[in-house]
């Protein structure tokens, strides 16, 4: 067996090296979305520290120049595409200019609040189009890529603990998640012929723009609740959540397909 030399990574991204297998990038392409900020961010730094190429695409312009330079100045190559991934033909051609894809990590997402009695259409329809149809696109256009240039790449999309649970107000988002996960699997089903692997991962509560944007007091509540039923007994930070996407990016995972990987602290939402 073949063991080559990677890099790893402490819980401040500093890489030391290591002979563990499988978890080398290099000379891979990673497509990105959501890099501006949080979890994608995160995901986006690590890929390129593990030597991919790393393509970040957001429709937030100075995040995404910012998650560049912190990538550039690890000395990584990264590219911005600034789009709206719900924009369909422009996603298209983000990917097709990235060239042969290795990597799909379709992370952009967004978070929506409201009653169920309280859900207006328009509410439905941009969580809808942003959490499910640019997850779709994001997944359509890496396959076909793939297929294109006969690269047995990794797919890997973002789900959320909310995926099957109940949580008052989180309808919109909850279905969206739930969404990606069948996309993920039926997806996982027909590709998996063309050496192409799907994967969505799970989190638990993280503490990124996102969460950091309810109320402080709530904020603080969901925090001391995380700590205090995670047999962990701390917050997830968005780098761990990037260490579970490098996990099924890369060839450690390389017989692990159509599977949800829930790194929530052994916790499920709601608790
Ligand atoms: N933070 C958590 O607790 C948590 C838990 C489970 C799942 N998630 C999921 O992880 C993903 C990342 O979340 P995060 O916490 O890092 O949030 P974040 O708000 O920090 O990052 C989301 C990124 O997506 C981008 N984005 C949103 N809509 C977009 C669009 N239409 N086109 C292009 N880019 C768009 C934003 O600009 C932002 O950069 C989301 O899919 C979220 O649902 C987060």
């Amino acid at each position: 067996m073949t063991v080559r030399q990677i890099k790893s990574y402490g819980p401040d991204m500093t890489s030391t090296t290591t002979t563990l297998p499988a978890y080398d990038l290099t000379g891979r392409t990673a497509f990105v979305t959501g890099a501006a900020s949080g979890i994608g961010r995160a995901t986006a730094i690590l890929l390129a520290r593990a030597g991919a190429a790393v393509h970040c695409a957001d429709r937030d312009e100075k995040g995404l120049q910012e998650t560049a330079a912190l990538i550039a100045r690890q000395g990584g190559t990264a590219h911005t595409h600034p789009l709206d991934v719900t924009d369909r033909p422009a996603l298209a051609a983000a990917v097709r200019a990235a060239g042969p894809l290795h990597v799909m990590a379709a992370i952009a997402g967004i978070m929506h609040t409201s009653s169920v009695l309280d859900t207006r259409d328009e509410d439905l329809d941009r969580v809808l189009a942003v959490n499910f149809k640019g997850v779709l696109y994001a997944c359509q256009e890496a396959a076909r890529s793939m297929i294109a240039s006969g690269v047995p790449g990794s797919i890997v999309t973002m789900a959320s603990g909310a995926m099957d649970t109940a949580s008052p107000g989180l309808l919109c988002y909850s279905v969206t998640k739930a969404a990606v996960v069948q996309l993920t699997k039926t997806l996982a089903t027909e590709a998996g012929p063309h050496g192409i692997r799907v994967n969505a991962v799970a989190p638990g509560w993280i503490r990124t723009p996102m969460t950091d944007r309810h109320e402080p007091a709530a904020q603080l509540q969901a925090e001391a609740a995380m700590v205090r039923h995670s047999p962990l007994g701390r917050v997830g930070e968005a780098e761990d959540i990037a260490h579970a996407v490098l996990h099924l990016a890369s060839d450690a995972s390389a017989f692990t397909t159509g599977q949800i990987l829930r790194p929530n602290g052994g916790v499920a939402m709601p608790w």
